[in-house]
This record gives structure tokens, sequence and C-alpha cells, in this order.
């Protein structure tokens, strides 16, 4: 399969992350958000990475300029019909997700990929709402996308072998490792490391220890190279809530839980870095 074009669909951190890496390996890419100043955003977040490779003398002006040329900005999602492969990183809303996948699956030419980097919602569901379920997977990639080395590659229940393939290749172009599981809720990298998050949230809650005993615990005696208290604020604590219903909903384990705490910092808006505070302040 050749694979010249890739659309990303949203400009978030996870978006752009995936848009700079595909066009750092020589892809041509289509980032596509809802409003201008969301693709603006994640265009400037990729321009910032690359000055500081540049500054760091680990690619050229020339190179960062090449780069940057390769990424088309769009907020048109029909523009999907000039892609060979499109990775969604959109919210982690399953109506939001369903109706972006019945416009690819319309635009898009039959044989494309639609790969989701959903965190934690069911490939099988989402592939459900378009014609082309065996070619639809899960493509989760970490955050930050452009340092971080794995990418769960998700099989939903009709994903072919032969999709897989090309979507394990496709991953190894990028410079990632990719490591296969089954559509289980939280695959495996959200459903080990956020009830580690709940479980320190809890300590919090429960007066166990301060947020930042907790972290240094974890980072000087685990080897962690982020407390799970920091951690939660970069990913968002209202990421790490939704994470936490969709375990708990999907495994019907009391295990799962979200603490209390994690629902009141969300329901006051202290959603973490991106809004200046959460278990910790952001200047
Ligand atoms: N984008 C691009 N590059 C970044 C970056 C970003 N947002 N943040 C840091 N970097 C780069 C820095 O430029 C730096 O590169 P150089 O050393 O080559 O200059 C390198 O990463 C290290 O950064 P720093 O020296 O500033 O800081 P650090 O050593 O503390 O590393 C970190 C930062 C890589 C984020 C590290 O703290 C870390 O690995 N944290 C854990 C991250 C993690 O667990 N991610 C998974 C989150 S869960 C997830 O993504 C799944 C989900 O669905 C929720």
């Amino acid at each position: 399969m050749d694979i010249k074009t890739i659309m990303v669909v949203g400009a978030g951190q996870m978006g752009s992350g995936i848009a700079q890496v595909a066009a750092q390996t020589g892809y041509q890419v289509i980032l596509h958000d809802i409003k201008d100043e969301f693709v603006n955003k994640g265009f400037n977040t990729i321009n910032k990475n690359l000055t500081r490779n540049v500054s760091k003398g680990r690619i050229t002006e020339q190179e960062k300029e090449d780069i940057l040329s390769r990424i088309k900005l769009t907020v048109n999602l029909e523009d999907a019909k000039e892609a060979d492969f499109v990775i969604e990183a959109a919210s982690e809303n399953m109506e939001i997700k369903s109706k972006i996948f019945k416009t690819l699956d319309k635009v898009t030419s039959k044989e494309v990929i639609l790969a989701s980097n959903t965190s934690s919602l069911p490939i099988t569901e989402i592939a459900a709402v378009t014609d082309r379920p065996e070619q639809v997977i899960g493509m989760h990639f970490m955050n930050p996308v452009p340092v971080m080395k794995l990418v769960e590659v998700i099989r939903g229940l009709a994903t072919t072998d032969e999709v897989y393939q090309v979507v394990e290749e496709l991953a190894k172009q990028m410079g990632k490792t990719p490591v296969e599981v089954n559509d289980f809720p939280g695959f495996v990298s959200n459903r080990i490391l956020l009830p580690m998050i709940n479980e320190a949230i809890y300590a919090v809650y429960e007066g166990v220890a301060t947020p930042e005993a907790i972290d240094q615990v974890m980072k000087l005696g685990m080897n962690h190279p982020m407390g799970p208290l920091e951690l939660a604020d970069f990913i968002g604590l209202d990421t790490c809530l939704s994470i936490m219903e969709i375990l708990h909903e999907g495994l019907g384990d009391s295990k799962y839980r979200p603490c209390p705490l994690l629902r009141k910092y969300v329901k006051a808006g202290w959603l973490g870095r991106k809004t200046g505070r959460g278990f910790y302040v952001y200047e």
C-alpha cells in the first residue's frame, strides 16, 4: 500500500504531535480541526518544537522549512478525500468520533485505512459506524508524541491482518515501536496507568501524603520520570476522569471507581496544566 498523504483529524496536543512526526518522516500531512484558531495553534506548536530542534543542531533551518511545507492546514473534513491514510485524534467522545468516522467513510477512497488515536474508546464500536470495519484500527500514540516511543496498535473485532501490518509498518517508519493489543477498555497502557494515578489521587484524598510527597516517592523510589499527580496534570484531569469512567463502566469492577477528589477538581475546572491549575499551580 502506497501511503503519501496522511490526514490527521484534530490539531490538539496529540494531533499536532502526530502531524509533526508524520511530516518529519517525509509524509505529506493534512492537519484538520474545526476552527482556524485550533489548526493554527497546532501548527505553532510544531513550529516551536522544530525551532528547538534547529537550535539544538538536530536539524537544519532548511529541513525545518521542508517539514513545515509538507503540512497543509484545513477546517474542511472533506479534504480527507486527498488522503491515503487517516489518523483521528479528536476529542474523546463517542458521538464526535462517530460523526467524524461516518464522514471519513463517505469521502475517502474505499481502500483507505481509518485509524483512531483514542486512548480508551472501543475501536469495534467506532468501526461499526463505517462500511469498512475491517479497515478501522486503533493507533494510540503517547504524549508527548515526538518523544515517546510507543504506539499501541489496537485491533477491532473485524480488523484484518493486512490492515494491522500496514499500521505496524507505518508506526515503525515514524520511528515508533508498535505493540499489538486487543480491544478492551483502556487497552493496556491506560488500564494500568490510570488506576495508578487514581490511587495516587485517593492517597491525597485520604490524607496519606501531600501531592509533592507522593510524586517524590514514585520518582525517586520507582524511577518514574514524572510522579503520578504531575503526570495526571500533564494528561489533563478531565481526560483522566473520562478514562476511569470508561474502565469502570466497561469492566464493571468497583476497583476502577474514579476518586471523588478527581471529580471535584474536574467540576472546579482544575484540569491540570492546560487550565493553569490541577494538583499543582502553573504560571
Ligand atoms: N513536545 C516535544 N518535545 C518535548 C515535549 C513536548 N511536549 N516535552 C518535552 N520534550 C522534549 C524536550 O525538548 C527534551 O528534548 P531534548 O532533551 O532532546 O532537548 C526532552 O523531551 C526531555 O524534556 P525535558 O528535559 O524538558 O524534561 P524531562 O526530561 O522531564 O522529559 C518528558 C519530559 C519526556 C515529558 C518526561 O517527563 C516523561 O517521559 N514524562 C512521562 C510522560 C508519560 O508518561 N507520557 C504518557 C502519558 S499517558 C498517555 O499519553 C496515554 C493516554 O492516553 C493518556
